[in-house]
């Protein structure tokens, strides 16, 4: 499939589509994290909806052969602008997967009822805003309250997921899965390219992982994706550890491209109560990307569905972590 490409019409067009509503949330939307913060998606803004298409030319082609993390993180754009939209006043209108003949467009976001916001909805945008990873072992001395993970549980929940919280019991079992998926992905010359490529970009490209974000290797009760060596990383990882860490899988019923979708939107949903909570959620994919390792967190979940997305929660520490890069909406959305 070719990548995307659409032609700019007029200028006056463009930025009376770009001051409208769909403009706007899909703006904010750029916000999405994204695996390897590719950004694998782009917007086309007409006819009164924004369409959000995959880009397949920003695929992973070692580490996400199928498109499962690239669709999952346009499901996390997703929702982003869905949530930006209704606390612009609006109501969301969205179709997955509006066009068979069209498997890379994705959905289709329109401007439904007007809609008065809540307070909740206004904070919660400004936490999708605010929002950012934090690599660096956690604050150690204090655990997320159980009713907290109750409420990202229910958020996943209410968006079509499922998410399963580690108990200890089974923390060896994950540990064991994210050290074997590290040495497979490390064993493995493609999946090493798929890695540099993306944290070894141009800082005018505003894409991948920066070396600002990433913490030098330090000792985890899970290990954790290592995208750069030593003196490479320049997060100071703080005094922190990760004794109190809690871990989590999210989790969907089937396994097709619609799953994948939807559980990102989950997953965007996940991340916004959480900011909104002050707790900090590092994505763990590398389980996922290796299929033995897959395998072993579907046993975690005793083979009731499909794992999407490993993570660790942690209490956000008082001093976020630098903001990563995007690309500007020029780069990103037609209109
Ligand atoms: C599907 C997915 C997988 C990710 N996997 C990892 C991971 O294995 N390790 C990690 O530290 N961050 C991971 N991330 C976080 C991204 O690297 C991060 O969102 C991106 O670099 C943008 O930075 P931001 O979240 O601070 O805006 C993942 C994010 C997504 C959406």
């Amino acid at each position: 499939m070719p990548a995307v490409n659409f032609s700019d019409p007029t200028g006056t067009d463009r930025h009376r589509a770009m001051d409208g509503p769909l403009g706007r949330a899909v703006m904010a939307a750029l916000r999405a994290p994204s695996i390897l913060n590719t950004q694998p998606w782009r917007w086309r803004i007409h006819d009164g909806a924004a369409e959000l298409w995959a880009d397949r030319s920003r695929q992973l082609t070692h580490l996400d052969r199928e498109g499962r993390l690239l669709t999952f993180s346009c499901g996390i754009a997703l929702h982003h602008a869905a949530a930006a939209l209704t606390a612009l006043g609006h109501r969301p209108g969205i179709d997955l997967f509006p066009d068979d003949r069209e498997p890379d467009l994705l959905a289709r976001l329109w401007v439904g009822e007007p809609h008065r916001p809540t307070s909740d909805e206004s904070h919660a945008f400004q936490s999708m805003l605010s929002r950012r990873t934090d690599r660096r072992p956690g604050l150690g001395d204090v655990a997320v309250p159980a009713y907290l993970l109750r409420q990202l549980r229910g958020a996943v929940e209410r968006s079509g997921a499922h998410l399963h919280l580690v108990p200890d019991e089974q923390l060896p079992v994950l540990m064991v899965a994210g050290d074997h998926a590290a040495q497979i992905e490390s064993a493995d010359p493609g999946a090493r390219a798929d890695l540099t490529r993306w944290t070894h970009r141009p800082q005018a490209a505003r894409e991948g992982i920066s070396a600002d974000t990433v913490a030098p290797e330090v000792v985890r009760r899970v290990p954790h994706r290592q995208f750069l060596s030593g003196g490479d990383a320049h997060l100071d990882p703080g005094v922190g550890s990760d004794r109190t860490a809690d871990y989590a899988i999210l989790f969907a019923d089937g396994d097709g491209r619609l799953d994948w979708l939807t559980s990102g939107e989950a997953m965007s949903a996940l991340l916004i109560v959480a900011t909104m909570h002050h707790i900090s959620v590092n994505p763990i994919s590398n389980v996922i990307e290796v299929a033995a390792t897959r395998a072993t967190l579907a046993g975690l979940l005793c083979q009731l569905g499909h794992p999407m997305l490993g993570m660790r929660l942690t209490v956000a520490a008082a001093t976020p972590p630098p903001r990563e890069t995007r690309r500007s909406p020029a780069e990103v959305i037609d209109a």
